[in-house]
């Protein structure tokens, strides 16, 4: 029997990430020695003390199913952090736990979405912001938003986009793939176009929020404009900030009538997250940042690396980020050119495929809906991302424009 799958589920794929990681990891069990910079992960482990409590919270008994929305506790402690780091103020009906920002996110497109309603997504994006949205009967809406305008969203491109069926704008800052931060002026001018459209909901995306370089201080657009925070929810997560990807515990914050619908649809999914993922997240919050400045003063290390070496390589163009987790390199400069086995590389798919076959593995641009360019995490060790940046500039290097 041919199995017949949904139209919705048709229009979403499997993660380019995932894809491009298993065919790095198939390359390295034939022997070969692969770098692996395709996966936004943190090398680190996550915190002795937030282990530890998630040990102390199985033996005294968290097992049991927890409430949709997420544990009391672990809900007063985000919004106890929301006030402490971002100066926000929310009340506790107002804030949900989920299993992951992930889940946050899809939990409001599909509270929220009509067959045919808008969700205005800047490109570079990360993939799943677009197939969260399909998966919900809505439709994604492209904004292209290159390397000139520093792969941000100005205020112009966002007034030619909206019309009367958007629903949504996302906004990531730190972006996953760009490495893209905000600043106050830039998330003035967009603010100062939302609020001419107040049918628009804005969905923001800071899991990464505390991956900033150079010192940056933090940017939301909830500080620059509070009169919009009746329409946005704030997405964060425990993942990036404390090594915790594996806990699965992201949260929203945002208006009230939005949150309890977002509960809906999760009591019908998965329900309450897991217990033991909520005593380590509660940790971690209550526990302090002690710990971060080293990890990002690594992650910077990485992409000063990275970002130096090329720099200076012929036909890449780099986007030095400002926080998160990857660099993103434009490669325009290297379509045409002749690998030395004679094949031409045409897309930035065959740029990722031979910088594979020279031993390092990223991800194409193509995957996050901007071409052609690819990504490299520097959340992977550091002599891994400058052994990494000496292979691309060897086998950039090794390029012919003979015909
Ligand atoms: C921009 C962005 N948002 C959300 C997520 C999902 O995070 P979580 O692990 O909390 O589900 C990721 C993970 O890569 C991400 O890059």
């Amino acid at each position: 029997m041919t199995m017949r799958l949904s139209k919705r589920v048709q229009h979403v794929s499997l993660s380019a990430n995932a894809a491009a990681k298993s065919r790095a990891t198939a390359l390295r069990e034939t022997g070969r020695d692969i770098l692996d910079l395709t996966t936004g992960e943190p090398d680190f482990d996550t915190p002795e003390h937030i282990k530890q409590a998630a040990y102390a919270a199985i033996a005294g008994g968290a097992t049991k199913y927890t409430p949709t929305p997420g544990v009391k506790a672990l809900r007063v402690a985000v919004q106890g952090k929301l006030g402490r780091e971002n100066q926000l103020d929310y009340p506790l009906q107002s804030i949900v736990i989920a299993n992951g920002a992930k889940q946050i996110i899809f939990n409001a497109f599909a509270a929220t979405l009509d067959d045919g309603d808008e969700v205005l997504i800047p490109t570079p994006y990360w993939p799943s912001f677009p197939d969260s949205v399909r998966i919900n009967g809505g439709e994604p809406v492209f904004i292209e938003c290159g390397l000139a305008q520093g792969c941000k969203l100005t205020p112009q491109k966002l007034e030619q986009h909206i019309g009367e069926r958007t629903r949504w704008l996302v906004l990531n800052s730190p972006g996953n793939p760009s490495g893209a931060v905000y600043s106050e002026a830039e998330l003035q001018g967009l603010a100062d176009v939302l609020r001419r459209h107040p049918h628009v909901l804005i969905l923001l995306d800071e899991l990464y929020e505390h991956i900033r370089f150079d010192g940056l201080p933090p940017q939301s657009l909830l500080n620059v404009a509070p009169d919009l925070q009746s329409r946005c929810l704030l997405v964060g997560g425990v993942s990036k900030t404390y090594a915790m990807t594996g806990w699965r515990i992201g949260f929203g914050a945002g208006p009230q009538t939005l949150t309890e619908a977002m509960t809906v649809v999760q009591s019908q999914s998965t329900s309450g997250a897991s217990s033991v993922g909520q005593a380590a997240a509660l940790a971690a919050l209550e526990g302090g940042l002690a710990f971060l400045p080293g990890q990002v003063a690594a992650y910077q290390q990485r992409r000063d690396a990275l970002v130096s070496v090329l720099r200076q390589v012929e036909g890449l163009e780099v986007l030095e980020p400002q926080g998160g987790f990857f660099v993103f390199v434009r490669c325009a400069g290297l379509l045409g050119l002749r690998r030395p086995d004679g094949q031409r590389l045409t897309s930035d798919g065959d740029v990722v495929a031979y910088l594979l076959e020279e031993g390092v593995a990223g991800v194409a641009g193509s995957a996050y809906g901007l071409s052609p360019w690819f990504r490299l995490s520097i959340a992977t060790a550091t002599d891994t991302v400058v052994e990494a940046a000496k292979r691309i500039a060897h086998a950039c290097a090794q390029l012919r424009a003979e015909p």
